[in-house]
This record gives C-alpha cells, sequence and structure tokens, in this order.
C-alpha cells in the first residue's frame, strides 16, 4: 500500500487526478455544510506550545520588519486576512497597542479550542505587563475570547473579496500571510481591500508563491505548476484552496493600478529550503533583477525555466513581500510609510 501511495505521488497524472477528485468531493461537502471546517490554514496542528509561540514571534517580526512597527500599531485599527488556526499574531497586535483588530477569513479552520486558549494563556503571560494589561481587554483570564470585548473580532465565511459585507468602516493597516495566493481573482479583492483601507494606509502581504508541495515533493521542479493548463488547474483547486499561479509581479501591478507605491521583496527564493534573513535579505534586497533572475535560473530545472520563458514573465521568489502605501496623509498616530526603511 505504501508502495502504492509512492507511485502515485511520483505520477504527474495521478497527483492531478487526487487533486481533482478532493476538489469535487470539498465542493459538494461545503455545498451541502457551508461552514465546514477546512484543514487551510491549521498550521498549528501537532505544533507543540513552543512551536506556536515561536511561530506566532516569527510571523509578527516579520511584519514589523516591513513597516508595521510600534509607531504605526499604536492606535490603529487593523484588518488580518486569513489568520488560520490562531489569532495570535492578532493578539500580539493589540498588545502592542492597536485599537482593533479584525480577522476575516474565507474558511471555518479546522482549530483545537484548548490548545488555542494555551496559546493565548501563554503568550499574554510572555509579554511585559503593559502588553498583558492590553491583552486584558481581548481575553478571558482562561485564555479564550472574553465575553462582549470588541477588540478582536473573527469573522469566518467571508472571502476579502466580498469583505465590506461583513465588515464596516476603515483600516489602518491590512496584513496577511499566506493567503494571498489561495485567491480565486485578484481584482476584487484589491478593490475590497483599497474600500476597506484609509488614506496613507498600509498593506502588508506576505505571498507563497510555491506550489505547497504538490508536485515538488514528489521530485519535479519547483515550476512544474505552470504546465498545468489552466482548466485543468482550476479544476484541481477552486474548493481545495490551491495557489492560483499568480507570478510576483501580478500583486503589484494591481495595487499600483489603484495608484498605490508598491514594493515587492523577496524573501525565499527557489531552490532555497530556508528564508533569506538578516545580511542575506538586505543583500537580496539590493541585487538588481539581473542578479535575482540569474539565481532563480541556476536552482530552477532546465524544463521550468523553459516554461517561465514561455510566459515571458519572471517568476520572481518562492515567497514574496509587498508592501503597498495608499496615496494620502495616515490618520493619526502612526505617520510613517510602511516599507519606508
Ligand atoms: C495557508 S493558510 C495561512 C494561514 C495563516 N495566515 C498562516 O500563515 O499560517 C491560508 C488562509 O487563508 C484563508 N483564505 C483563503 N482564501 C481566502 C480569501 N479569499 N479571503 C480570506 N481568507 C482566505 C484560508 O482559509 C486560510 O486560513
Amino acid at each position: 500500500m505504501r508502495r502504492l501511495r509512492e507511485l502515485a505521488r511520483r505520477s504527474r497524472a495521478l497527483v492531478i487526478a487526487t487533486l481533482m477528485a478532493r476538489n469535487l468531493r470539498l465542493g459538494i461537502a461545503l455545498r451541502l455544510r457551508p461552514a465546514k471546517p477546512v484543514l487551510l490554514g491549521a498550521r498549528n496542528r501537532g505544533f507543540s506550545l513552543e512551536q506556536s509561540l515561536a511561530c506566532v514571534d516569527w510571523v509578527f517580526a516579520d511584519y514589523e520588519r516591513r513597516g508595521l512597527d510600534a509607531e504605526r500599531i499604536h492606535g490603529a485599527r487593523i484588518l488580518e486576512l486569513g489568520p488560520g488556526d490562531t489569532l495570535g499574531v492578532a493578539l500580539r497586535l493589540i498588545g502592542a497597542g492597536a485599537r482593533q483588530v479584525v480577522c476575516l477569513d474565507r474558511f471555518a479552520t479546522v482549530r483545537d479550542p484548548e490548545q488555542q486558549r494555551r496559546i493565548h494563556r501563554a503568550l499574554s503571560e510572555s509579554r511585559p505587563r503593559s502588553e498583558r494589561e492590553r491583552l486584558g481587554r481581548a481575553l478571558s483570564p482562561d485564555g479564550a475570547l472574553a465575553e462582549g470585548q470588541d477588540a478582536l473580532v473573527l469573522i469566518e465565511g467571508t472571502g476579502v473579496e466580498r469583505a465590506q459585507e461583513a465588515v464596516a468602516g476603515r483600516f489602518d493597516a491590512i496584513i496577511s500571510r499566506a493567503v494571498l495566493g489561495h485567491l480565486w481573482d485578484l481584482a476584487p479583492a484589491f478593490e475590497q481591500m483599497d474600500r476597506l483601507l484609509e488614506p496613507g494606509g498600509a498593506m502588508l502581504h506576505k505571498i507563497d508563491l510555491s506550489d505547497h508541495g504538490l508536485f515538488e515533493r514528489s521530485g519535479r521542479g519547483p515550476l512544474e505548476l505552470l504546465t498545468v493548463s489552466d482548466r485543468v488547474w482550476d479544476a484541481m483547486r477552486r474548493h481545495t484552496g490551491l495557489t492560483n499561479r499568480c507570478l510576483s509581479d501580478s500583486y503589484r501591478e494591481h495595487a499600483s493600478a489603484l495608484g498605490y507605491s508598491a514594493e515587492l521583496h523577496p524573501t525565499r527564493l527557489i531552490g532555497d529550503a530556508g528564508d533569506l534573513e538578516g545580511g542575506a535579505l538586505r543583500r537580496a534586497g539590493r541585487a538588481g533583477g539581473r542578479r535575482r533572475r540569474a539565481r532563480d535560473r541556476a536552482h530552477a530545472s532546465a524544463a521550468a525555466v523553459a516554461v517561465s520563458r514561455a510566459l515571458r514573465r519572471r517568476p520572481g521568489g518562492r515567497w514574496v513581500f509587498m508592501v503597498a502605501s495608499k496615496p494620502g496623509s495616515p490618520a493619526a498616530p502612526g505617520g510613517r510609510r510602511a516599507g519606508s526603511r
């Protein structure tokens, strides 16, 4: 049986057929039960408490590094898209002085309430007293969200493409990690985000451009996903949440078309196992497009490069961080543009 499974994993046709079947099954299940919890975003499943806390810290630090710093967070109203199974990042923002954080997720993610309460309690205990006091606005002593509080609001079952149906008012920042790559259509999502963002506000989106292991797991090239026809890919992904295969530039183009000043920062390159950090991150930031392209090419297989050439687009990194600033003056407090350092 294990051998059979291994064989199936190695066959491109079987990988595609399996995903199409899963997509069909999920589509029927979601039609019968729209609020059915899904595994997409259940990152903390099987994590120890330490791993979960480290992960929250790491994601929070990532936003800080890109300009969502204390000054910008203080007093801000922030929209987090697709938090997945933990509200840890939202809590860190409240601890850092955010007025309100609204988490909006298209799906209800499978989560273990007891594990989440433990994460919230430990996260609160690990923070300085001033942060703990702020967290008391959102959390009850057992780590659950406090009754009647509105510092942290979780809305499930609405995608960002229809955000205004579920969320009122405007935000100072909109953030996400590993979410935009799952959007079905970028245009309505960017339009909605623009309507929800205050003038001078910032979007910080970390985008996963990889195939989420689909073909790579079976030893195929990192760009194999681009060789599947659109029709087949759509039949594999509508309900499974597989990546939309949009190339990095398309995100920037959508933001720029709305008048934003948008920057893309590759944080992990094709062929690299780890994130670019510290010196490596700075070096990659300085590297011109030509050098980055050369590095991507060196890592990608010849076949994958041929595909990307055929598409006449640069695939860019495997993960990119997009920081986009909306024109206008930011509402006080917090005046500096995100990503300006
Ligand atoms: C890969 S998970 C990432 C979860 C979390 N941000 C993390 O970094 O672990 C993708 C998340 O985006 C959510 N999502 C997918 N499509 C979405 C959409 N159109 N609008 C809002 N959230 C969406 C999923 O439900 C899921 O929670």
